[in-house]
């Protein structure tokens, strides 16, 4: 689908690129040409997947373990992927939080706990990049990962929507006040694809043949579909595109939402799947 030097010359950070979509992204920007750095909060998981991608891309993959709530922490991250590699031209906001609940059984905590990763953490990660991008003359590139309901909303993810909302927001307004540096904000909202990260959060046993039912194309998403956007984004061949989000989900919200069909199940139900979920990741209550 595109040259093997599609993104030579590019030093781009994902965060959360040591599992799942953004690892996925982080290798496919890789076998295209590209240094790339991750950052998650696990060092082990990080280290793994850098190993990883090398060993299969021949590329430079930097690890950088780092919570992106900590502002602090962030700017050094930045700092230190610049020195790496001599330039910082992009950055993917992919690391996220997330869980079903229902809204009225939800803690102050766990909404603050999600909001703080999605988004503090993609403004973190941005405000730091930016900046450092301002400062350099470096037309980069900022490609966040958001989902379809940061405009329609959904049940039961409340924390994750009110979070997604405002990195689109942000996604938008940084477009116009940024585009005079050259640098491009875009989104993707992908639908449903699989990761253990999600899918063990979010989508409880026996529900899954549901959820790919109500996909117009029937299936899900696939990783290297994702890549293959992002690495559009990030390149200089959509160097027209900004403010935009791009949604990869197969026809899916326009056909009713993420999670609301659990409002159509008896509430019974609905305690027993999400308590599922809740013990699958080790969870009491
Ligand atoms: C109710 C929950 C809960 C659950 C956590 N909490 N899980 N409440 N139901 N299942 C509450 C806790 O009780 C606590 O509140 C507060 O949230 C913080 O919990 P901690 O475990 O201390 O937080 P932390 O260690 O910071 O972990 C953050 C996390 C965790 C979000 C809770 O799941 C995580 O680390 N996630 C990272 C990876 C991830 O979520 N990936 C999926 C992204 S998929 P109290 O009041 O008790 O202190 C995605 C897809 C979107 O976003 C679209 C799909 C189509
Ligand atoms: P995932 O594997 O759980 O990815 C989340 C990543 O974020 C992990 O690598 C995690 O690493 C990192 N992370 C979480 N909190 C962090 C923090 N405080 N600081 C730094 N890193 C942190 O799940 P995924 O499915 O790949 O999701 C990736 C992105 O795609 C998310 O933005 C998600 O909302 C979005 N998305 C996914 C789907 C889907 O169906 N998979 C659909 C729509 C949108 P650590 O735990 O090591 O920190």
């Amino acid at each position: 689908m595109f040259t093997d030097d599609l993104l030579a010359g590019e030093a781009i950070l994902v965060t959360g690129g040591g599992s799942g979509l953004g690892k996925s992204m982080a290798h496919r920007f890789a076998q295209l040409g590209a240094r790339v750095a991750i950052c998650g909060r696990r060092a082990e998981v990080l280290e793994e997947a850098a190993r990883e991608i090398t060993e299969d891309t021949g590329g430079e993959v930097l690890p950088l373990p780092c919570d992106v709530r900590d502002f602090a922490a962030v700017e050094a991250m930045a700092a230190a992927v610049a020195d790496r590699f001599g330039t910082l031209t992009g950055l993917v906001n992919n690391a996220a939080g997330n869980f079903l609940a229902q809204t009225e059984k939800l803690s102050a905590n766990g909404f603050r706990s999600v909001v703080e990763i999605v988004l503090f953490g993609s403004f973190h990660a941005t405000l730091a990049c930016g900046r450092l991008m301002i400062e350099r003359g470096v037309r980069g590139k900022v490609l966040s990962i958001v989902t379809t309901y940061a405009w329609t909303g959904s049940a039961f993810v409340v924390p994750s929507a009110c979070g997604k909302a405002g990195v689109l927001a942000m996604t938008r307004s940084l477009a116009v006040e940024w585009g005079r540096y050259g640098i491009r904000c875009n989104a993707i909202a992908p639908g449903p694809i699989p990761t253990e990260g999600a899918f063990s959060r979010l989508m409880p046993p026996g529900v899954e043949e549901m959820a790919r039912r109500k996909i117009p194309l029937r299936r899900f998403g696939e990783r290297r579909e994702l890549a293959d956007l992002a690495a559009y984004l990030m390149s200089d061949g959509s160097g027209f595109v900004n403010g935009e989000v791009v949604t990869l989900d197969g026809g899916e919200w326009l056909n009713g939402g993420e999670f609301n069909y659990f409002t159509t199940l008896p509430d019974e139900q609905v305690d027993s799947a999400f308590a599922a979920l809740r013990e699958r990741s080790g969870r009491k209550r």
